[in-house]
């Protein structure tokens, strides 16, 4: 009888990881599930925890990948976050169903899963609002367990750029949501490319900014980025790729999304959100998912919903290959951090700058375009680049940097942090905040982002 049971117990251990039934999970349920996974997979799965919820509830991560314990060079790091509002629950079905699907996909050795996960170190948190679900109404509409428990809305608790100036008591440390700090604390371990956050009350795919304060990027009543032309290519991708999305219904309102997309400002404004300090302080692309029109949907619909999102989900990820990556070594061949990697045209509000490794990745649509590369002491290097459409290759076109260093002439620069070329490129962007800008650079931080985010 012992030795039977003992026969039977790796299938019984087995089978749970085996199918994913179609159910809401409480938190403890996908915390088991992410356990046994990670402890199953150790060759693509790595389960961490980036913090705590308000009530100490573990905010789980699992990274898939083939080297899911760290980053590798040259591969990109993508993010997937769902239930940040914690009664929009389908975000946490969609997520666990991925997860499920691209781990028995690389089990049965399928082409699709393969080269994602060799291509793509993939994270993914199915629920930043933990305690709120706990909280939450089964119904489609009502917001009984949106917020924390603190009764904060997360997707406004996070340090906004356009409001900084004006409302600074909401920029210390201590008005921060334990579960915002978590994600602020994750964007500085990882440099993640590419994301998406996924909520519910709505069908539409919708990107940056959601905020602004009237400046330049107020278009036409959108708060248009920098790089617009690839948030519309992304959020694109997503309601092309869902069986209905792109039909642009609107769930209650009499709100139209042609395509199925939408500028998040033009949509409605938004101060604190999460997508919006991805892409300005952890030059991060993200677009929010809102995926269903009922934020708690009755379970029997979870199969059909799973079937509705999976292509554009798997689609999705495969857009981190877009664009150019690559490293920027000094006059010593040695990679370097902090250069800032600019593209004419795209004047980011924090300009996007070099990983630890030396790597920069940058999103763009297949094109020519003119990059500029500064770190001090160093001549700016511009070069221009083809640049060709990577997703279908599963990687984006590889370009190294390779500076020179400036040609001292006996008598070294005053100070040797503002270099001459960093003052002719300041003088080209009309150099408003020089000093600070390019000081900050060389510590990591520049003083803009210090005085609106408090990061530390
Ligand atoms: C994940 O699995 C590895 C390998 O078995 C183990 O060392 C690690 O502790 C696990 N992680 C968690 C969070 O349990
Ligand atoms: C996986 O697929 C590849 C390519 O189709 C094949 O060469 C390989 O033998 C397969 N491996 C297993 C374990 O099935
Ligand atoms: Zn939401």
């Amino acid at each position: 009888m012992s030795s039977l049971l003992l026969f039977l117990l790796p299938f019984i251990i087995i089978i749970p990881t085996l199918t994913l039934d179609f159910h809401y999970h409480s938190n403890r349920e996908i915390e088991q599930y992410l356990l046994q996974l990670n402890a199953s997979n150790p060759s693509i799965t790595y389960l961490y925890s980036i913090g705590q919820s308000v009530r100490g509830q573990q905010l789980w991560v699992l990274a898939l990948g083939l080297s899911p314990h760290r980053h590798t060079i040259g591969i990109p790091e993508f993010k997937y976050v769902a239930n940040m509002h914690g009664n929009e629950v389908l975000g946490r079905v969609l997520l666990l169903q991925l997860i499920d699907d691209l781990v028995r996909g690389y089990r049965n050795n399928e082409t699709w899963s393969l080269q994602l996960l060799k291509s793509t170190r993939i994270h993914i948190l199915p629920t930043m609002n933990p305690d709120g679900f706990d909280e939450a109404d089964t119904d489609c509409q009502y917001t009984q367990g949106r917020y924390n428990y603190n009764g904060i809305d997360l997707n406004r608790n996070f340090p906004d750029a356009f409001a900084g100036p004006q409302r600074p008591q909401q920029f210390t440390e201590e008005n921060r949501e334990a579960e915002v700090r978590a994600v602020i604390g994750w964007l500085r371990t990882e440099s993640f490319v590419l994301s998406a956050n996924l909520h519910g009350g709505a069908l539409v795919a919708s990107y940056p900014y959601d905020n602004s304060n009237g400046g330049s990027e107020l278009v036409a009543g959108a708060s248009v980025a920098p790089d617009n032309d690839v948030f519309v290519h992304l959020a694109k991708m997503y309601s092309n790729n869902h069986a209905t999305m792109s039909q642009g219904k609107s769930c209650l309102d009499n709100t139209l999304f042609q395509d199925g997309i939408t500028n998040g400002y033009q949509w409605y404004p938004l101060i604190g959100g999460m997508q919006d300090y991805n892409y300005v302080w952890a030059q991060c692309l993200e677009l929010t998912l809102e995926v269903s029109c009922c934020k708690f949907p009755p379970e029997g619909d979870l199969p059909a919903l799973w079937k509705e999102n999976r292509k554009a989900l798997l689609a999705f990820i495969q857009q981190v290959h877009l664009g150019v990556k690559g490293r920027v070594f000094d006059g010593f061949a040695v990679p370097v951090h902090n250069a800032v990697v600019e593209v004419k045209g795209r004047m980011n509000m924090s300009p996007f700058r070099t990983n630890q490794h030396g790597e920069y990745y940058r999103l763009l649509l297949p094109g020519t375009y003119s990059f500029t590369v500064t770190y001090p002491g160093h001549e700016v290097l511009t070069e221009t680049l083809n640049v060709p459409y990577g997703p279908d290759k599963y990687s984006a076109m590889t370009h190294d940097f390779l500076l020179r260093r400036l040609r001292t002439t006996g008598r070294t620069p005053v100070n040797p942090i503002l270099s001459i070329s960093d003052y002719a490129l300041d003088l080209e962007r009309g150099g408003a905040i020089t000093r600070s800008r390019w000081t900050g650079l060389v510590v990591g931080l520049s003083l803009t982002a210090a005085l609106w985010s408090l990061i530390d």
